[in-house]
């Protein structure tokens, strides 16, 4: 069944979860990873980001739009076209508070965004050879509202992949089909015009372009409050293949009390 939660508290518990929050922070997430930062330690608070700094991790992310005082980078995706460090710790409003939302109740959480689309498909298709996947579509939204950016991916994603689908995910559909392109849908929306208005308009073109990395982020523990997330393996590769999450602990938050759940 294909189901999407229009807004995180509209999602209980998954087999598989894609979090997507297209303005800006799944997109910012894909382009650190394809820029070749190992991990993005995605937390919910400004504090936490501090604690986890280190030598070797940028610290970046946003409040109001714009990068939380003494931050390296902020929440723009075109910041990561080349490795700042080898990790990434990201906070941001809304799309790292769903992600940690959604990796303590989904077995498996998959980052999208317009960037990474095509991969993302493939990955899913190949969690549900059947051609049935079990998968729900998670918007970030916006201050607990829906943000018509998310809608239309999620109705991307949901149209293209085969099998049952609730209404959820029929609605979301439409949506997208009323757009000709994704500029255009995340133009006409709200976030869209909040960047404008704070001179960040070039991220709506950046977040616009699709399927121009083959990037699927994927979280590979919650930790502490932190979900990291590593790319995924590549097909034929074990799902602990590759991952760094086991050789690097989260050493700066270990004193933190919190969930952890490795995979
Ligand atoms: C968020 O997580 O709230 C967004 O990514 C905000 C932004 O555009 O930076």
């Amino acid at each position: 069944m294909v189901d999407v939660a229009f807004t995180p508290s509209a999602f209980e518990s998954a087999d598989v979860a894609v979090v997507v929050d297209v303005l800006r922070a799944t997109t910012t997430v894909a382009a650190a990873l394809a820029a070749g930062h190992g991990r993005v330690l995605c937390c919910e608070d400004v504090e936490t980001a501090e604690r986890l700094r280190e030598p070797g991790r940028v610290l970046a992310g946003e409040r109001d739009c714009v990068p939380p005082a003494g931050f390296d980078l902020g929440n723009s995706p075109s910041g990561f076209r080349s490795p700042r460090g080898e990790e990434v710790v990201l906070t941001t409003t809304n799309g790292t508070p769903a992600l940690l939302e959604a990796a303590a109740s989904a077995d498996e959480v998959l980052i999208g965004c317009l960037l990474n689309l095509r991969a993302l498909l493939a990955h899913i298709d190949e969690l549900a050879p059947g051609g049935d996947p079990d998968v729900i579509l998670i918007c970030a939204g916006t201050h607990g509202r829906p943000a018509l950016e998310d809608v239309y991916l999620a109705g991307r994603i949901a149209g293209a992949l085969g099998g049952a689908r609730t209404d959820a995910a029929r609605v979301a559909e439409a949506v997208a089909a009323s757009y000709r392109e994704p500029r255009a849908a995340l133009a006409a929306s709200a976030d869209a015009a909040v960047l404008e208005e704070v001179g960040l308009g070039r991220d709506i073109d950046c977040c616009a372009r699709e399927s121009v990395l083959d990037v699927v982020p994927r979280t590979s523990a919650l930790e502490q409050g932190v979900a990291i997330v590593e790319p995924a393996p590549t097909p034929g590769q074990p799902a602990s293949a590759g991952s760094r999450s086991e050789e690097r602990p989260l050493a700066s938050a270990r004193s933190e009390p919190g969930a952890s759940r490795g995979t």
